[in-house]
This record gives C-alpha cells, structure tokens and sequence, in this order.
C-alpha cells in the first residue's frame, strides 16, 4: 500500500478485510525512506534504538530528547507513512499530566502520528489521559522491554496460566483505557491469536506468531545490520552488514 498516508480507520479496515498491516522500525532518514518506498504501512521509532542505534545494552537509558531527534529524522523520510513515536523509560511513569506533556512533544515536535507505551493494568490512567489529549494510543503487552528486570530478563510472556491471565488482564485495560491498536510481545501464538477475540482493537506482534493483524520488525534484525544478538523468531532478509563490510574492505583497497 505504497502512496497515500494510512489512518487509523485503514488500519481497522484492513484487519476487517483480513489484510495483514505491515510495521517496521526506523530510527533515521534512509530506512524511513526506503521504508516508504517499499511501500511499509507503519513505521515504529522505537526505543529499542538505545540498542540498534547507540549501543546500550537495553532500552532504559534512551531520553525523550534521543527519541524526538529520531522522530523527526523518520518524519522527514517517510512523510507519506503513519509514523509511531515510541514513549521512552521515564517518560511516562512519574504521573499523568507527564505523561500528556511527553507524548504532546512527539505530536507538536516531531510529527507523530500515534505514541507507543509499554504496560497494561498499572499504566491505564497514562494511556487515557494521553488518549483524551486526542493523541492515538498503541499499547504494547507481554514482554515489556522497558521493565525487564522486573521480568527476569528479556523472557517470553503469557506461558503459564498465570502469566496469559496477566496478558490478558494488561490487553482489556490497555483498549479499555482508550488505546487504538495493541502490541503483544513474546508471548505463545495462541495466546496472541486468542486476544483477538478478546479485544476489539487490531492485534500486532513481535515474536507473538502470525495468527494477529499484523507484525512489527527491528529494522536492523531482518535488514541483517544488528549483531549483538538476533531473536530466535527473526527471518534475515539482507545481510547488510556484510555488504558494508565488503564494500568498506574494498574502499581501503583502492586507497
Ligand atoms: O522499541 C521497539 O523497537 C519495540 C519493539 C518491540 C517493536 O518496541
């Protein structure tokens, strides 16, 4: 669906018509473009930048600032695509009226089309106040990057009973609290394939199987150009890493 900005209207009239919405992460000007050109329905600046971009062992050092400078990189790659502002660690967890005046910032500053932030039951009232400001909400559930050691680590979600009542419980507060679509993260393809019957709003994954509305990826985990570490769920489809390589090692030769 190349050409004309998507909505959040299109987005529930794809997941109507079974059409999977495609999102990706892009952190700078290229990705988004080429993002753009190959014609990608969504695009995520997410906070998983930290890693990709600046070499942090996780997401929680990322700032509001690091995040917005992305923002409006992505914003003047893909003009014609619904970009998503990803509520960085802290941004979002000291009250409401923070979290209203943060997610106002990737609107006004940067362009944003949606805000992302990580949680369900315990940030219900951030989401509705950031909602009732008339910003799209996406919540994201499961796996919560941002409060891994809480977690235990970066571990998968929902595989006890326990655990996917948890899951479920995070989804009904976040669409409740008046999130327009939701992330799920990690947790068993039935369980993500289950919320769909549980939620109204159009289910996205990462690492959550294909039985949902759609899927997000990391730029540099499919693109092939991150290679800290690759979760096991990835499809690489470029090593971009070794044409650089390749192409540099060539450079130094001809010089
Ligand atoms: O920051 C990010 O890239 C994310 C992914 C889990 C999609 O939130």
């Amino acid at each position: 669906m190349a050409g004309k900005k998507l909505t959040i209207s299109d987005f529930y009239e794809m997941r109507d018509q079974g059409k999977k919405i495609t999102w990706i992460t892009a952190y700078d000007y290229p990705i988004a473009s080429l993002s753009q050109e190959a014609g990608i329905d969504m695009i995520l600046v997410g906070d998983s930048l930290g890693m990709v971009v600046y070499g942090y062992d996780g997401t929680v050092p990322v700032t509001m600032d690091e995040c917005i400078i992305h923002c409006k990189a992505v914003r003047r790659g893909a003009p014609n695509v619904f970009v998503v502002g990803d509520m960085p660690f802290g941004s979002y967890h000291t009250g409401d009226s923070d979290a209203v005046s943060n997610a106002v910032r990737f609107v006004k500053e940067a362009g944003m089309d949606a805000i992302k932030l990580e949680g369900g039951v315990k940030v219900a009232s951030r989401i509705r106040a950031i909602a009732d400001a008339g910003i799209v909400v996406i919540g994201h559930v499961g796996l919560t990057p941002q409060s891994s050691a809480a977690l235990g680590g970066f571990k998968a979600q929902g595989r006890t009973a326990e655990s996917a009542e948890a899951v479920i419980a995070d989804s009904i507060a976040v669409e409740k609290a008046g999130a327009k679509m939701l992330l799920v993260e990690a947790v068993p393809p039935e369980l993500a394939g289950s919320l769909r019957n549980i939620v109204s709003i159009p289910v996205l994954g990462i690492g959550a199987g294909a039985d949902i509305d759609g899927q997000v990826m990391i730029c540099g985990d499919i693109l092939g150009y991150f290679q800290a570490f690759t979760p096991k769920f990835v499809k690489k489809y470029a090593n971009v890493a070794q044409v650089i390589v390749k192409a540099i090692t060539e450079y130094i030769n001809d010089v």
